[in-house]
């Protein structure tokens, strides 16, 4: 597996598989079969509430906790848990996570990001990253920060290369992992026409050539599904290499554009709402 270097040292694999929106059944049928045909990152959440499935789909494959890098995000409600990182990894079912993210800029998110340098230190978290923190938030957390993070999670596609974003990253050596890589399945992104001709010319899905940009872009991806022959798909994909020419073709294809619109009373809801965490 292709791996990156992080600004601490470590190193994460470049593709991974998100279980966002799955069931606990789903995740851990999913996670199970991803480590089983090759995947060594796999991407949950406090929010998700599958981090128990994720835990069990780990623990039933054949792969050996230390080869996996599992990366899971604390929800604002547990910014001032002193507990939270601990009860995170209780229902992981694990000792520590690769990387922890705080998920959103809500709420008292320096007492969040305060707990995950925490961890960092503690052994409990081998890295740390922020969620969403895109803009003026990176800015304020910037001055603040005593351990930079490895990682920013942001929404990030052909249609979107956060190009703005990607500068400051720059400076501190943060790793970008690309959220809704596929468009979240967005028909008119996979149907566009390059993916198309670039999938004939190197016997690839128009899925598979996008994820082949992001990570030539840089990103680490974890796009998501609870389709096995996707999933299958999803890490096949280092196999081939867009050329400069056609990378600058799909880089055409950026409008600027997210799916996802969050507003500042949504931060406010996030801020409110507690995870019904899955009981057993
Ligand atoms: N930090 C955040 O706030 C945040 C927000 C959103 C997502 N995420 C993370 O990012 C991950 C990826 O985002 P996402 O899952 O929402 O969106 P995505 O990966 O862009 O798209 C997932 C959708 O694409 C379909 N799909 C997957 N592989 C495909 C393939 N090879 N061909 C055609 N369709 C395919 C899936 O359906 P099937 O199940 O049928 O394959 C699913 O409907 C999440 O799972 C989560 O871990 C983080």
């Amino acid at each position: 597996m292709e791996t990156i270097k992080l600004n601490n040292g470590l190193t994460c694999p470049v593709v991974g598989i998100g279980t966002f929106m799955l069931s606990p059944a789903d995740a851990e049928n999913s996670v199970r079969e991803a480590l089983n045909m090759g995947y060594r990152l796999i991407d949950t959440a406090n929010a998700y509430v599958n981090e128990r499935a994720v835990g069990r789909g780990m623990k039933e494959s054949k792969v050996k906790r230390e080869d996996i890098f599992l990366s899971t995000k604390l929800w604002p409600s547990e910014y001032e848990n002193p507990h939270a990182v601990d009860e995170t990894l209780e229902r992981l079912g694990v000792e520590y996570a690769d990387l922890l993210y705080i998920h959103q800029p809500a709420g008292n998110w320096l007492a969040g990001y305060r707990q995950l340098e925490k961890a960092y230190r503690e052994g409990k978290a081998k890295a740390i990253g922020i969620s969403n923190f895109e803009g003026k938030y990176i800015e304020k957390l910037q001055s603040k920060w005593e351990i930079a993070p490895q990682f920013i999670q942001v929404e990030a596609h052909p249609y979107f290369t956060q190009k703005e974003l990607r500068k400051t990253l720059d400076q501190y050596g943060i790793k970008l992992m690309s959220w809704y890589p596929l468009g979240h399945g967005d028909k008119s992104l996979l149907q566009e026409s390059v993916f198309a001709k670039l999938g004939e010319k190197y016997g690839k899905t128009p899925a598979q050539v996008i994820l082949r940009w992001h990570t030539q872009m840089g990103f680490v991806v974890i796009p998501g599904s609870k389709n096995v022959a996707h999933i299958r798909d999803n890490l096949n994909i280092l196999d081939f290499t867009l050329t400069d020419a056609e990378m600058a073709e799909i880089a055409q294809l950026d409008k600027d554009m997210r799916y996802y619109h969050r507003t500042d009373a949504q931060l406010e809801q996030f801020a409110s709402w507690r995870p019904d965490f899955e009981k057993i």
